[in-house]
């Protein structure tokens, strides 16, 4: 089904492991707007994730540690007032669950009031557990995310691929299934070699989504400025660029700028 249908079969969790087990990928990718989030829905990706990577390509920070619970609602809501069949997941930002489960329990029932979404995100294995718990008590899906977990990038001190060693390997295998155990319905698996990524893709019975991650897990996301090449700067090597966005964008408003200085722009059709 291609047409934003008015009254599409919504995505919800459960399709989700139905699509595990049937051995059909998810789809997932970031939105953090109304207009773009209407696109993405449209195109029916299965997840739509608010990522915390909004304090990047909205914001202009260098990390996602910056962003704040009330800025994630904010861009969670305008996605939510757009979607019509995606599931909105909404990345918990940095400092709003870190501290204890209460304060965790506190923020994602936030989220969830005030933005409309239907899961969140958390970085991190057995350390958050208990916030976990807490929050699966309230009836709110949570989705973990392993491997390289940015807001920790001054514990890690590099965006390099995680658990290339055995420890840190046999530790996110670990954290893996810890999160299966407490309920979590999904996994993001970031920058970890694939052999690694479809092994505990095999061994959990929730979906595991990889960015950076190989083929051997059951969905794939990506930034959504990054796969339409907004910005021509970042190129890992785990980034296929479906659009030039920067080259058409630039291209569009150097033509603007060239129509309205010759006074090309508007002409009559175009004026009342
Ligand atoms: O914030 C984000 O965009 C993410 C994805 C990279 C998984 O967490």
């Amino acid at each position: 089904m291609s047409v934003h249908a008015s009254n599409p079969k919504k995505i919800t969790t459960h399709t989700l492991l139905e699509m595990k087990q049937s051995g059909q990928k998810i789809s997932m990718l970031t939105a953090y707007d109304y207009s773009m989030a209407r696109i993405v829905d449209e195109a029916n990706i299965d997840v739509i994730l608010v990522g915390d990577s909004a304090s990047n390509v909205m914001a202009g920070h260098e990390t996602t540690l910056p962003i704040t619970l009330d800025q994630m609602i904010y861009h969670a809501s305008s996605v939510v007032r757009a979607v019509k069949r995606s599931l909105v997941v909404v990345d918990m930002p940095f400092g709003s669950y870190q501290g204890n489960s209460k304060e965790a329990l506190s923020s994602a029932i936030k989220i969830m009031k005030e933005s409309g979404g239907h899961a969140v995100k958390m970085e991190g294995g057995q350390e958050i557990l208990d916030s976990i718990k807490r929050i699966l008590t309230a009836g709110i899906p949570v989705m973990g995310h392993l491997g390289l977990t940015p807001q920790s990038i001054y514990k890690f001190g590099t965006y390099v691929v995680r658990a290339k060693e055995d420890e840190e390997a046999q530790r996110l295998i670990e954290d893996a299934k810890a999160l299966e155990e407490v309920g979590c319905f999904a996994i993001v698996l970031e920058k970890i070699p694939a052999a690694l990524a479809a092994k505990v893709a095999q061994m959990v019975n929730i979906p595991v989504i990889g960015i950076g991650a190989g083929n051997g897990v059951d969905g794939q996301v990506l930034v959504i400025h990054d796969m339409l090449g907004i910005n021509n700067e970042f190129n890992p090597r785990f980034l296929r660029k479906y659009n030039n966005l920067h080259q058409h964008m630039l291209q569009a408003f150097e033509a603007y700028k060239k129509d309205v200085q010759s006074g090309d722009f508007p002409n009559a059709t175009e004026s009342y």
